[in-house]
């Protein structure tokens, strides 16, 4: 059993990737603390972070009934097939600059660990990545975070240097990991792979 995951966890989950939006935010600003226990962002960041546009990427995960295969809706507040935002179980963020990208965050909600959902925020956001053209990807990740240095070496990250007291306020050390080429048919043969071998379903939403 993964830590966190609740004893009677199934790992099979239905989940919706949907652009963020506006109204995503206070949402996934309260949850930030209980994601991550330290350094969480504030809405004003998420606010900023969904104001550079086409340089950012940003997806919200939603789960449960909402997100069955075959319901239909966008998620716009009121909106025919509106995807509660209390269905929110993590979200991830990426910046692309000329050929590169960047890991701006990925989290998910404690209870819904260990059931593919970051794995599968990451390889949308690295398709995402090699659409725009970018060649390489990169990530901050504290030295003592387990799981998402396990999930990003499945990704093909490799760490390439350290930063001490990267996280502010709490001082902690950062890894710096990236993973190049991604542009290559290999790297997508990867993504598809490791996508196969994930729990659940999954779609993505415009
Ligand atoms: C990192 C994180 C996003 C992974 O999300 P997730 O949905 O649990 O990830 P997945 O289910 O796709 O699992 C990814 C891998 O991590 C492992 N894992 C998940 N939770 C774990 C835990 N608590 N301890 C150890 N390994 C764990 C899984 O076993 C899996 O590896 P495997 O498939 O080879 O077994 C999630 O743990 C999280 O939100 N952490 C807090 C925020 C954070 O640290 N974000 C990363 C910032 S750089």
């Amino acid at each position: 059993m993964i830590p966190g995951a609740g004893p009677s966890a199934d790992r099979e989950v239905d989940l919706v990737l949907v652009p963020m939006r506006w109204w995503h935010i206070e949402t996934v600003a309260a949850l930030e603390p209980s994601v991550f226990a330290a350094d969480p962002w504030s809405a004003e960041l998420f606010w900023s972070e969904l104001a550079q546009g086409v340089q950012r990427r940003y997806l919200t995960a939603l789960a449960g009934p909402s997100a069955q295969p075959g319901s239909v809706g966008s998620d716009e507040p009121g909106g025919p097939g509106t995807w509660d935002v209390a269905s929110i179980v993590g979200y991830g963020g990426l910046a692309v600059a000329d050929d590169g990208a960047y890991i701006q965050t990925v989290g998910v909600v404690p209870a819904m660990r260990g059931r593919g959902i970051g794995a599968r925020l990451m390889i949308a956001l690295l398709r995402h990545a090699r659409t725009v053209g970018a060649r390489s990807c990169g990530l901050e990740v504290r030295t003592d975070n387990h799981a998402a240095r396990a999930l990003y070496a499945r990704l093909g990250f490799v760490d390439i240097g350290m930063r001490r007291g990267y996280y502010q306020p709490s001082g902690g050390d950062a890894y710096v990991m990236r993973v190049r080429p991604i542009d290559t048919v290999g790297y997508a043969t990867l993504l598809d792979g490791m996508e196969r071998d994930l729990p659940g379903r999954v779609r993505l939403a415009p």
